[in-house]
């Protein structure tokens, strides 16, 4: 019979041992970075409603209409999260989270899921951190937002990368931008992609992100929306550029960009990379002050993006910028027969206990396996016990890295390790 053969599900891959250091750091310097901008993390579940993305992201979106997973349990219609943004509006919501007074700035980490064709940077399963705030429709927000996002990519090293900026107005600018914009393209109709004459109906808006090459010429003359801004978008959208120029960020202004999701609305941002190829978004976000109420609640005005890590990852190993290594082992004992195995399994606690980390063989290989073992774990020190030794009291502790060596009783085992790691 053919053994069975298993693997990730396509578009899924496994974080292997060593890549989860980088993964770490990254993690930590998100959590570094939110807590000096005062943000609260917030965890969700991996499931939602499938009517809340639905409502949330948009009925028309390529992500509700092609890329969500879903399933029914029962009669519940579910999705594995394909963002985050409508599930932490429905917390938000569910949990009367403006009853506890002031703005909620909520940051997050962790993996989406969308079913689009994989390639490099363009998973199945990926991973965002984000942040969103709500109650606040201050330009100010924007402002720290987008600063949020940059000083996570300053931190880390990375430079190459260009912040696209626009504003998608609000409804009413909106409305009577997408009639000039239909008024526009009406007349080209039928030379337009054929998922384009779908959109001139449904959202014109989206025509503006065709990558199909026979759109290109249409939209390279299209009118722009800041034409069309009424005067509150526009002030606002002045207000986030001097923003951000006061603080030294550097933006382009990009009238075509409009984005994947319905909920946007005035403030719209995207950060890419030339590095990433064909796959060049970083992050991207934008204000969406109509979604709060669109899921069941009051009113309420907000901002927030969401970064790719593993694009953020891959930008790092194309600049070469590491953010871990594999932690070094402090001690790894090496024991021969029986009792010198039992010996070393009782001394590791109190090793641990000194906060060292500590190992020894489990499957009663050689000394010579085992001391390689100790060099692969990039152990700092060996410590060899065998019958003499466990009779005598005295133990050589081997330091790998200066390659010299010590005869020590038990007692002084942790003190000279840890004399070692202080030195
Ligand atoms: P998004 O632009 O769809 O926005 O995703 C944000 C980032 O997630 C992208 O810029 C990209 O780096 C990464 N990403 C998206 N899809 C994939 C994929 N299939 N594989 C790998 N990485 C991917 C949002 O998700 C919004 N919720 C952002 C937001 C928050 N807007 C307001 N608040």
């Amino acid at each position: 019979m053919a053994k069975p053969s298993f693997s990730t599900p396509l578009g899924m891959v496994d974080i292997l041992p060593e890549e989860t250091p980088s993964w770490r750091a990254l993690e930590q310097i998100i959590h570094e970075e939110a807590a000096k901008f005062n943000f609260q993390e917030i965890r969700t579940p991996i499931l939602e409603p499938t009517e809340l993305i639905r409502r949330g992201v948009g009925q028309l979106t390529d992500i509700v209409t092609k890329e969500i997973f879903a399933f029914k349990k029962g009669d519940t219609h579910y999705v594995l999260r394909p963002e985050l943004t409508a599930p932490v509006v429905r917390s938000y919501v569910q949990h009367h989270l403006d009853q506890r007074g002031g703005i909620q700035k909520l940051y997050y980490i962790g993996p989406m899921f969308r079913a689009e064709r994989p390639q490099k940077g363009r998973q199945r399963q990926f991973h965002q951190f984000g942040l969103e705030v709500i109650g606040s429709a201050d330009p100010v927000a924007d402002i720290e937002t987008i600063a949020f996002m940059m000083r996570v990519y300053q931190r880390i090293g990375i430079k190459n990368f260009t912040l696209k900026l626009n504003s998608v107005g609000d409804p009413e600018s909106r409305e009577r931008y997408k009639q000039v914009l239909r008024d526009y393209l009406e007349p080209k109709r039928s030379q337009l992609s054929e998922l384009s004459q779908q959109r001139l109906d449904k959202n014109p808006m989206r025509i503006l992100d065709s990558k199909e090459p026979e759109d290109q010429k249409f939209i390279a003359k299209a009118p722009t929306i800041q034409d069309y801004l009424n005067e509150d978008s526009s002030i606002h959208f002045e207000q986030v550029k001097c923003g951000l120029e006061s603080l030294d960020i550097a933006f382009e202004i990009d009238p075509h960009l409009v984005r994947g999701m319905d909920y946007y609305t005035r403030t719209a941002f995207e950060l890419s990379s030339p590095i990433l190829g064909s796959q060049d978004a970083l992050a991207g976000g934008g204000r969406y002050d109509l979604l709060v109420e669109e899921i069941g609640g009051k009113p309420t005005p907000a901002v927030g993006f969401a970064a790719g890590m593993e694009r953020l990852l891959i930008a790092c190993e194309k600049l070469n910028v590491s953010l871990a290594k594999k932690s070094a082992l402090d001690i790894y004992i090496v024991s021969l027969g029986e009792d010198a195995r039992n010996w070393a399994l009782s001394i590791l606690p109190e090793l641990r206990t000194h906060s060292l980390s500590a190992s020894m063989d489990y499957t009663g290989k050689s000394m010579r396996a085992q001391m390689k073992e100790a060099n692969r774990e990039l152990s700092r020190f060996t410590l060899i016990v065998g019958e003499n030794e466990l009779s005598t009291g005295t133990f050589i502790l081997r330091n790998m890295t200066e390659s010299n060596e010590v005869a020590i009783s038990a007692s002084e085992i942790v003190s000279n390790v840890l004399a070692y790691k202080k030195s």
